[in-house]
């Protein structure tokens, strides 16, 4: 099977204030459709950089990620841009909702930049947040909602296209123990009933011992 995601030698670096400092050292990865992965590590270990490469919003010092077979960073932005509208949805670590808008409003910006009209949009957002329960959510502001029901806001907002890879960014990291615990359910349920490959980097072992695999990052490799 040919893998969805490959990820082959990722160097990251940044320069702050002059001063370079080496966040991912040589990651070698391989995600297959279906794959459930949690990416482990204390603060600060090069967590969220990973999955921002991975999820090809930010690209590596060195190495190259290859999305089912094509090296993304060679190809046009065009071609990138359908990719990260389309093929990959992406939940950040600080949801980045728009408080002032409503549910339907905020899951409904993938479909619209991709060129569906507002009506069919809005029918696609009603249909995905049905699905993630907040069927009686839709004209809700998200500044109005719970933890919980904003996460699953953003989780609806980056199934919209239906993508096959789904990365999310420490998903539990700001909610009450309870309310990790069925975003959790939910994100695997989406995981075994869709197909849907699933990378989450998270410090919570609990949740990264329910994924399929985990990798932990150490010093900028995988131990
Ligand atoms: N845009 C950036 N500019 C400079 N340093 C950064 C940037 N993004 C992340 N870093 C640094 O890279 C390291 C890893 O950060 P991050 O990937 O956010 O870790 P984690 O998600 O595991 O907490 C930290 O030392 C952080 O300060
Ligand atoms: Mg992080």
């Amino acid at each position: 099977m040919e893998p969805m995601l490959q990820i082959e030698n990722i160097y990251k670096s940044f320069e702050n204030n002059g001063q370079i400092i080496q966040v991912v050292k040589g990651i070698n990865l391989q995600v297959l459709s279906g794959d459930s992965l949690a990416i482990t590590g204390p603060s600060g270990s090069g967590k969220s950089t990973l999955l921002n490469i991975m999820g090809t919003l930010e690209p590596p010092s060195r190495g190259n990620i290859f999305f089912k077979g094509s090296n993304v960073y060679q190809m046009d932005e065009v071609d990138l841009i359908k990719i990260r509208n389309r093929e990959i949805g992406f939940v950040f670590q600080l949801h980045h909702l728009l408080t002032e808008f409503n549910a339907e409003e905020n899951t409904m910006i993938p479909a619209l930049i991709s060129g569906y009209s507002k009506t069919k949009s809005a029918e696609m957002a009603s249909a995905i947040l049905s699905q993630m329960g907040l069927k009686d959510r839709l004209r809700h502001r998200v500044g109005e909602l719970s933890g919980g029901e904003q996460q699953r806001v953003a989780i609806a907002r980056a199934l919209i296209m239906e993508p096959k890879l789904l990365l999310a960014d420490e998903p539990t990291g700001n909610l009450d123990k309870a309310t990790g615990d069925e975003i959790t359910k939910l994100l695997l349920s989406l995981n075994r009933s869709r197909g849907l490959a699933l990378i989450i980097a998270t410090h919570n072992l609990e949740l990264a011992h329910q994924m399929s695999k985990q990798l932990q990052l150490v010093d900028g490799r995988f131990m």
